[in-house]
């Protein structure tokens, strides 16, 4: 592409350049050598890739705005990541794009109403007390795989009311997170992919996912014979109507935006514990007034408490699950000084815009009361996207915030942390990843089980 002239593309790497930083770019984790380059570029970068693959990499407020909210109709998700994620996981919610993902986000969107999801706030925090009963304890308990098995756990009650068949738990479970991982290795090391033709990687994980839609149909079909009432995901789904035609979703497009659901809706809220719990570990006032709080509410009450959204809230400025994203100009497009052709890719930065001393103070400092107000009341930072921003916002906002709250309120009732002193490190795949969490983790002792309600 020869877009010097005709456009301002921000400076950054070419081609030849961008082969040489390659091996040093592969040894170190994406969101450092992000960083490294925003110390060197500014705020926007550009990346030539092969092909004339233009990318620009953004932590400006102004442009991520622009990209996500003001003019987002000129973008879609970009098409490498659609194409990777999507040929397993199908064409919901996550990877449709234009009209197709207009018509499905207003079809599903009521279902995720603040009033709506009161019916499956139960069920969400029946989950938390009875998984914490078997929570792992001791002098150095790595508590990520507990918390992600929580996560799975209820976002697959959340979606199947039902009492799966522990085989059938187990079958899901394995299904989905080998493709899941699949596609994890595939985006992250796109060199391997060369040895799949001796391993057959990608016809297995094909048969997985035809698996997988397998044991999806046998649940919906089950439950189109059930007579009873259920106020689960599922039945969202299957009574959702298009307004203009008024009719419902085939299986095949319930599937889809069920395996959405569940692939956007687990390691999110896990990181995000997890996280949480290794920077709160380190602040005795914090965990203090945790478990006040924990001590002396009820589990529903957590979701309104302005003291626990801000620590979780400063959790995910500091580790956001979801530490950027992508979209691809449809259009010649621009912004403040820079324009750059169609199909360049933009991804925005949300970790670095987290972390930028222009949006706050003591940016890599762990304060859950900067999103307090005086009167002690959450408030709303304009330099904050842990959920996205624009019309894609994730759709599960709601839902995870209650879903962390209760986990929060729960957990400090009956364990107490503290520190081993190992720091996880940071693996940014998907999601952003701790490798581990290694806490001391020990139950409140004579505590007795307060049932959810109570
Ligand atoms: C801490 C937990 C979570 C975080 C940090 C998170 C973050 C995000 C972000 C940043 C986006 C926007 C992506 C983009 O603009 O490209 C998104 C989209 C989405 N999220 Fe979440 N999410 C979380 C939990 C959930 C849960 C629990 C669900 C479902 C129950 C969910 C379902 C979705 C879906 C379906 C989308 C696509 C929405 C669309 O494009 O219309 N997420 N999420």
């Amino acid at each position: 592409m020869d877009a010097s002239n005709k456009y301002s593309i921000p400076k950054g790497y070419n081609t030849t350049r961008l082969i040489l930083r390659s091996l040093r770019y592969f040894r170190r984790n994406t969101i450092n050598a992000i960083t490294i380059n925003m110390e060197k570029f500014g705020d926007t970068y550009s990346v030539v890739f092969p092909g004339n693959r233009l990318i620009v990499v953004t932590r400006d407020l102004s442009f991520i705005q622009h990209v996500l909210r003001d003019n987002h109709t000129n973008y879609h998700k970009s098409k490498h990541m659609v194409d990777k994620i999507g040929k397993l996981f199908g064409n919901g919610l996550l990877f449709s794009s234009g009209s197709y993902w207009l018509q499905q986000r207003r079809l599903i969107q009521p279902g995720f109403h603040m009033k709506k999801l009161q019916g499956l706030y139960s069920i969400v925090a029946e989950r938390i007390e009875t998984l914490l009963a078997s929570f792992p304890s001791g002098q150095a308990v790595n508590v990520y795989p507990a918390i992600y098995q929580i996560a799975f756990n209820i976002i697959l009650r959340s979606l199947f009311d039902i009492d799966l068949s522990r085989e059938t738990m187990h079958e899901i479970s394995t299904l989905f997170n080998e493709m899941q991982e699949f596609v994890i290795k595939d985006l992250n090391r796109p060199l391997r992919r060369l040895t799949y033709i001796f391993t057959h990687k990608d016809k297995i994980n094909m048969r997985y996912r035809d698996r997988l839609r397998v044991i999806m149909h046998g649940i919906i079909e089950q439950r189109r014979r059930d007579t009873r009432t259920y106020n689960d995901l599922l039945d969202m789904l299957l009574n959702a109507r298009y307004e203009d035609t008024g009719e419902a979703m085939s299986d095949d497009q319930i599937i889809d935006e069920v395996l959405v659901l569940m692939l956007a809706g687990h390691e999110t809220t896990a990181n995000t514990l997890c996280w949480l719990l290794s920077m709160v570990v380190k602040k005795p006032q914090v965990m203090d007034r945790l478990r006040v709080i924990a001590g002396s509410t009820d589990i529903y009450d957590s979701v309104k408490n302005d003291y626990i959204n801000a620590v979780i809230n400063e959790s995910m400025r500091l580790r956001p699950a979801a530490f950027m994203t992508d979209r691809m100009a449809l259009s010649d497009d621009g912004v403040g000084q820079w324009s750059y052709p169609k199909d360049t890719v933009i991804i925005p930065f949300f970790y670095g815009v987290h972390r930028s001393k222009d949006h706050w103070e003591s940016p890599d400092a762990f304060i859950p009361e900067r999103f307090l107000d005086d009167a002690g009341k959450l408030r709303k930072m304009p330099a904050f996207f842990p959920f996205g921003a624009g019309p894609r916002l994730c759709i599960g906002n709601n839902f995870a915030m209650a879903e962390m709250c209760f986990f929060i309120h729960a957990f400090f009732r009956h364990f107490t942390i503290s520190s081993t002193g190992q720091e996880p490190v940071m693996m940014p795949l998907i999601t952003l990843r701790p490798d581990k969490v290694v806490l001391k983790v020990w139950p409140i002792p004579g505590l007795t089980k307060r049932s959810v309600g109570q």
